[in-house]
């Protein structure tokens, strides 16, 4: 019978082919929206219309009254990351590759971009370290490299690093001690980064203001986790803002700024832009969608949850976050997945300080950002595939394979039903933590299956993935946001310097006195 059954079973499952097809849905790309289907082969887009055929052996995957996206871009992810940020604890990030990207897949997250971190200052190291930990990957994957520290061998490292596959780095004036980098450091940093095409990410907020408001809150008897936030007020963040945008002005580099928490922070990228800089700003989910009065909650383990920097702070800011999304100052929604769970945030039960830093939402951002931005009618759904998806590939070059739904395109698409609604919970999510900064949170619109390499990965509410399947997608230097910046200097020194050039001294004559 034993024998019987397995040579039967082969024949009984459902043989697929390499094909699938999403059938009769809405499929939305950044600039439009259109009834068609979708043919997929192998792991990429063969065609996309109407009334579509499938060959033999075609798996369907029916659509009708849903939308059909790219699969979202994550592009601020913390997997297996050493650090106990903040207190300098060897504390490692609650999810690793696997899980991380598991939770990834079930949100319709179909690709992140993870911060890889030096080791002692050393970015090939780190660099090489990442890619062992990211072989558990289930999906496509790139990295962006930190940079604490300045020296020939950091700047060489980082041409070094361009030639396989990294085109940004980034750079924290937080963290003092062992991230944060001086005002000289990032001008160097910059400078290079212009030199080589890539684009500098700034982590924005007064290292030296933060140590000294630090000690005054835990001094002044707030040792638990809201004292990380009062001593975190905005104006740090808006400073720190500011400097970068001024000294990326100065070097006339493009700027990515990350996680943007404070309205100040938006204005100054919109004046930055006004100026006419090329800075892209980054919003994350939890800064407009999660519950900034939390962190006051008498449960340490609820308030320590909300632990992250920038600060979630006030509904006003978050409207203006969400105002900057709307009106396009901000570019990107990520998530800084940076996840500890309840144990690793007990290393600070008794001092805020070493509460190492960090949220989850790397299942919940597409869910959050619908809930808080589409359904509120503040954008629309071709909006939403910009900020989660298209913005994030056009960025970082790897646009048009990544967010876009188009013949040769990756075959990594979502299909979304704005009428689900589900309860987002730590019991039924796939991260690895034990807590969920969006718990008993009712969301409508929900991620009801997610394609990655042309395979069905997630449906039903059921996982289907393979250690090992991610490929690290190499990232190329340049693009658009660097064409013209010789141009731009040029002007730049026509109108700076209107009676002469720099590098070309004045030939000056001693003159004689009357
Ligand atoms: O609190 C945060 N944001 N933790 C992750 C590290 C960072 O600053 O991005
Ligand atoms: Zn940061
Ligand atoms: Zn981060
Ligand atoms: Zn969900």
């Amino acid at each position: 019978m034993l024998v019987l059954l397995s040579f039967v079973l082969p024949f009984c499952t459902t043989v697929w082919g390499d094909t699938l097809l999403i059938k009769g849905g809405t499929v939305v790309n950044a600039d439009h929206q259109i009834r068609a289907d979708v043919l997929i082969k192998d792991s990429l887009i063969e065609s996309v219309g109407p009334n579509l055929k499938a060959p033999a052996r075609t798996r369907i995957v029916d659509a009708t009254g849903k939308f059909v996206m790219p699969g979202g871009i994550d592009p601020h992810t913390h997997l297996d990351a050493e650090m106990g940020w903040g207190s300098k604890a060897e504390i490692i990030s609650t999810d690793d590759f696997f899980s991380g990207q598991a939770a990834a897949l079930a949100g319709g997250t179909t690709m992140i971009i993870d911060f890889a971190l030096p080791v002692d200052g050393d970015l090939a190291t780190g660099f090489e370290r990442y890619k062992e930990k990211a072989k558990k990957s289930v999906m496509d994957y790139s990295f962006h490299m930190a940079v604490n520290t300045w020296n020939e061998k950091v700047s060489s490292d980082m041409g070094k690093l361009t030639k396989e596959g990294i085109n940004s780095f980034k750079f924290f004036l937080a963290y003092s001690g062992s991230l944060a980098v001086t005002d000289d450091q990032l001008i160097n940093g910059f400078r290079r980064s212009r030199e080589l095409g890539a684009l500098p990410i700034v982590h924005c907020e007064n290292a030296a203001a933060l140590v000294d408001a630090q000690q005054r809150t835990f001094g002044s008897g707030f040792t638990g986790p809201e004292g990380h936030f009062i001593s975190r007020p905005a104006v740090f963040e808006d400073e720190g803002t500011s400097r970068a945008l001024r000294l990326a002005q100065y070097v006339n580099v493009p700027v990515y700024i990350v996680h943007v928490m404070s309205g100040g922070a938006v204005a100054e990228i919109a004046a930055a832009k006004t100026r006419g800089q090329r800075v892209i700003g980054e919003a994350v989910a939890s800064g407009f969608g999660a519950d900034e009065g939390k962190i006051w909650d008498p449960d340490f383990k609820v308030a320590a949850q909300y632990v992250m920097s920038p600060p979630i702070r006030n509904k006003e800011h978050q409207r203006q976050i969400k105002a900057g999304l709307a009106g396009g100052v901000l570019s990107i929604i990520a998530t800084d997945h940076a996840p500890f769970n309840s144990t690793h945030k007990r290393a600070g039960l008794h001092d805020f300080r070493k509460i190492p830093n960090g949220v989850n939402g790397i299942e919940e951002r597409l869910h959050v950002a619908w809930d808080e931005l589409v359904r509120p009618g503040l954008i629309t759904p071709s909006d939403f595939v910009r900020l989660v998806s298209t913005a994030v590939a056009q960025t970082y070059n790897v646009y048009p394979r990544k967010g876009l739904i188009a013949p040769g395109s990756d075959a990594d698409i979502i299909v979304f039903d704005p009428e689900v609604e589900h309860t987002i919970s730590a019991s039924s999510h796939h991260s690895k933590m034990d807590t969920n900064i969006y718990e008993g949170r009712e969301v409508t619109g929900k991620v009801v299956v997610t394609i990655s390499q042309g395979k069905v990965v997630w449906e039903n509410d059921k996982l289907d993935i393979k250690e090992g399947a991610g490929r690290f997608i190499p990232l190329p230097v340049g693009g658009a946001l660097f064409e013209g910046l010789d141009a731009l200097d040029a002007a730049y020194v026509a109108a700076n310097y209107p009676y002469g050039t720099p590098g070309q001294p004045v030939m000056r004559t001693v003159g004689t006195t009357a």
